[in-house]
């Protein structure tokens, strides 16, 4: 892998393969085991106009684990911000920094930054994707669950945002089932899913028919980051897809509660629900760091 811009883009080897990664420099981690310098003496860019919590830390010290340094950089304060091209930044960046982490709400400059910058550049999140969080996820089901061959995963709440679409793809390159459950007059994931030619996600209006008998129930949130001005037309619209008592007493007994974190309680997520499984989801949360180290450390040996 030359770059990690999406899970569209991953094989199903790739991604077994960085799930494995993960789970290894987890565990050396757990030992004290800092001997992997994969990173050495380097110096990685990240370059986030949006918020984030989860991914900037994990990957600051993911970087500095793995031997490197980290380079914070906002967009407000690069001419980027004042109207310098990405490709025109890309070209200055990589004539100096070893590897770029991007968030932005475009895809297609994600893309193009990779391209002129002709270093590993990573997807930290767009409007499109969110590749990151789903290698994380994927390495805390295989730890609670043992695999995601058999199991069936329902996403609950805006079924076209950012990380819906990646576990669409997540699904069609590893074989599970996924159902998509959300307001079809909000997020309707059909013209998604007729695009990516989906055979393994489905998508099911009814969340009481959708959660039946699951293995694992995620959500995020309804409004996600740079939509705030549609928050007031879509309240009201998801009551039925929170995950609540109701819900997971339909699901799995073993069920797997998820989210992707920043929860907003009592909107896709009941407080009882996210305490009974806030284990589960804060290990979600490290997981970033372990699934991000595995990326960072792929992308340098192949490139
Ligand atoms: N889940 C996630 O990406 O969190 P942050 O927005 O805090 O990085
Ligand atoms: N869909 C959310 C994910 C946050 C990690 C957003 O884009 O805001």
């Amino acid at each position: 892998m030359k770059n990690f811009l999406s899970i569209e883009s991953c094989t199903k080897e790739s991604l077994v393969s960085l799930v494995n990664s993960a789970e290894l420099l987890k565990e050396a981690r757990v030992c004290g085991d800092f001997s992997d310098n994969s990173l050495k003496n380097q110096c990685w860019g990240i370059i986030f106009s949006k918020a984030s919590t989860r991914t900037r830390v994990s990957f600051e010290v993911g970087i500095r684990e793995l031997g490197g340094s980290a380079l914070f950089l906002s967009p407000k304060d690069l001419q980027l911000g004042r109207g310098e091209p990405i490709k025109d930044t890309a070209r200055v960046m990589g004539r100096m920094l070893h590897g770029a982490i991007i968030r932005n709400d475009s895809q297609v400059e994600v893309e193009s930054f990779a391209e002129f910058s002709k270093i590993p550049t990573i997807n930290a999140l767009t409007d499109m994707e969110h590749p990151c969080q789903i290698i994380a996820d994927l390495l805390t089901i295989k730890e609670i669950q043992g695999t995601w061959d058999d199991k069936k995963i329902v996403f609950l709440g805006d079924v076209n945002c950012n990380v819906a679409h990646s576990w669409v793809w997540a699904a069609e390159r590893l074989g599970f089932e996924l159902i998509l459950t959300g307001p079809s007059e909000i997020c309707n994931p059909l013209e998604y899913l007729k695009k990516v030619g989906s055979t393994k996600a489905h998508y099911v209006d009814n969340p009481i028919e959708a959660v039946s008998g699951a293995n694992v129930l995620y959500t995020d949130v309804w409004v996600s980051m740079g939509m705030e001005d549609q928050a007031s037309e879509r309240d009201g619209h998801f009551n039925a897809y929170q995950i609540n008592q109701q819900l997971t007493s339909i699901a799995d007994s073993d069920v797997m509660v998820m989210h992707c974190l920043p929860a907003y309680r009592e909107k896709e997520i009941s407080e009882t629900v996210f305490e009974e499984n806030a284990e589960t989801i804060f290990s979600q949360a490290e997981n970033r760091l372990h699934a991000q180290k595995a990326i960072m450390k792929s992308l340098v040996s192949t490139n």
